[in-house]
C-alpha cells in the first residue's frame, strides 16, 4: 500500500509526526508532499528535524499568497504529482489551504481521501479555516475525527459514512514525547514555575484588525505589570505589530521567536495559563492541565469550553477572567486514549 500526505504548515508538521511513525511501524509505504505554506527554519524544517520526521519526498515551495493563489499553486503542482505518484489514499490534516488543494485534487482524480481531524466545526463561518474544513469534510472518504462531538457535527450536516471516532493524534504526540519536552527556554528566560503566561496569538480576526489586536495588546500589557508574558510570536503578528507601530505594547513582554513543539511544551508545562487563539494550544493547554483562555468568538473544541477547562475571552474581559479563574473540573480522554494514529493506520490497512 502507498498513501501520499500533504503537509505544509506548522499544525500539520505535528500531526504528521505521529502518522509518520505509525506508517513506518506497520511498513506502509508515505510519500510525504509539502506544500511550502510555511517557509521559515522555525515554522517548518525544525519539527522535521526535532519530531524525527522523514525529510518530505518532494517539496512544491509555494510559500505565502492571497488564499486563491496559494490554494491554487498547491493544487496545480500536487495534482501533477499525484497522476505520476499514483498513491491508493491520499491524506490530508486540518483545516489549512493546503488541506483543502489536496482534498479537491484526491477528490477529482478519484483518489479516496483521508482527513485527519474531521468534523470541527467553528464560527465565524466565513473564516478560512472553516471554509477550508468544511469542504474537505464534503469530498473525503475517510473521516478521521479527534472526538465524539465532531462525529456528531458530521452527523448534524448528513456525513455517516467513513467517519471515525479515532481521537485527536496530537493527544498521542503530547503523551509520547513528555519525556523529551525542551526546557531550555525555560531556563534561559529565567522564569519560575507558575510565574507567567503562555501567549500565541495569530488569527486573522485578532490580528489583522489594528483596534483588536491593540486592545489585546493592551491587556496583555496589563497583565504584565504582575506577571511574567512569554509570547513566541507568529510571522503574521509580528509584521502587524510593526505595520500597525505597537513596539511599546509588547516592550514589557517575553517576545520570542516561533518555538519547536518540545520547547512549546516545555513552556507550556510550567505556565500559570495559556492564552491564545490557537486550537491546537487549546487542546494542549488541556493536555497538560493549564487554564486556557481563549481569544476567539467561538471554539474549535467545544468540549473543552462546555466542561470549563477552558475559558472563552475578550479583549475587554480577559483580565477579569484571569482573576476569576476557571473551575477547572478535569475529564479525561475526551479526545481518546493516545493511540489515534495506530487506529487511523489500522484502518486505512484494512479497507
Ligand atoms: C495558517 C493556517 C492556520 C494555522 C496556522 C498555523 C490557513 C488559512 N491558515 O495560518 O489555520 O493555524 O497556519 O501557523 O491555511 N509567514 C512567514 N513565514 C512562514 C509562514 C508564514 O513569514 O514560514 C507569514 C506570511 O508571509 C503571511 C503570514 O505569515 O503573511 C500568514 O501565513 P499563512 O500561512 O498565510 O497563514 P497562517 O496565519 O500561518
Amino acid at each position: 500500500m502507498k498513501v501520499a500526505s500533504l503537509i505544509g504548515a506548522r499544525p500539520q508538521f505535528v500531526k504528521e509526526a505521529v502518522l509518520n511513525k505509525e506508517f513506518e511501524k506497520s511498513g506502509v509505504e508515505e510519500i510525504i508532499v509539502n506544500s511550502g505554506q510555511h517557509y521559515d527554519y522555525n515554522m517548518a524544517e525544525v519539527f522535521f528535524e526535532k519530531l524525527h520526521i522523514k525529510a518530505p519526498d518532494y517539496n512544491l515551495s509555494v510559500g505565502s499568497g492571497p488564499h486563491g493563489e496559494m490554494t491554487a499553486k498547491i493544487m496545480i503542482e500536487f495534482e501533477k504529482l499525484m497522476m505520476e505518484v499514483k498513491p491508493d489514499v491520499v491524506i490530508v490534516y486540518g483545516d489549512t489551504n493546503t488541506t483543502l488543494a489536496g482534498a479537491i485534487v484526491a477528490a477529482k482524480l478519484k483518489i479516496p481521501l483521508a482527513h485527519v481531524e474531521a468534523g470541527i466545526r467553528m464560527l465565524p463561518k466565513d473564516m478560512p479555516e472553516e471554509i477550508n474544513r468544511v469542504l474537505t469534510d464534503r469530498v473525503s472518504n475517510f473521516l478521521f475525527c479527534p472526538s465524539e462531538l465532531s462525529v456528531g457535527n458530521l452527523k448534524r450536516e448528513g456525513i455517516t459514512e467513513g467517519v471515525y471516532n479515532t481521537g485527536d493524534v496530537t493527544y498521542d504526540l503530547y503523551l509520547k514525547s513528555k519525556e523529551h519536552f525542551d526546557y531550555s527556554l525555560y531556563q534561559s528566560l529565567k522564569l519560575e514555575d507558575s510565574n507567567y503566561y503562555l501567549v500565541t496569538l495569530h488569527r486573522d480576526y485578532n490580528v489583522d484588525d489594528k483596534e483588536r489586536f491593540g486592545a489585546i495588546l493592551k491587556a496583555l500589557q496589563q497583565l504584565a505589570k504582575e506577571s511574567r508574558i512569554v509570547f513566541p510570536i507568529h510571522p503574521r503578528s509580528r509584521k502587524r505589530v510593526e505595520e500597525f507601530g505597537f513596539a511599546d505594547l509588547i516592550k514589557d513582554m517575553d517576545v520570542v521567536d516561533p518555538v519547536d513543539y518540545l520547547s512549546l511544551m516545555g513552556l507550556m508545562e510550567h505556565c500559570k495559563g495559556v492564552i491564545t487563539d490557537s486550537g491546537g494550544l487549546q487542546r494542549e493547554s488541556y493536555f497538560s492541565g493549564k487554564p486556557g483562555y481563549l481569544l476567539m468568538p467561538d471554539p474549535a473544541w467545544h468540549e473543552l469550553v462546555t466542561h470549563k477547562m477552558n475559558i472563552l475571552c475578550e479583549p475587554d474581559t480577559l483580565l477579569e477572567k484571569i482573576k476569576i479563574g476557571g473551575e477547572y473540573e478535569r475529564i479525561d480522554n475526551i479526545y481518546g486514549d493516545g493511540t489515534a494514529g495506530a487506529k487511523i493506520v489500522k484502518i486505512l490497512t484494512q479497507k
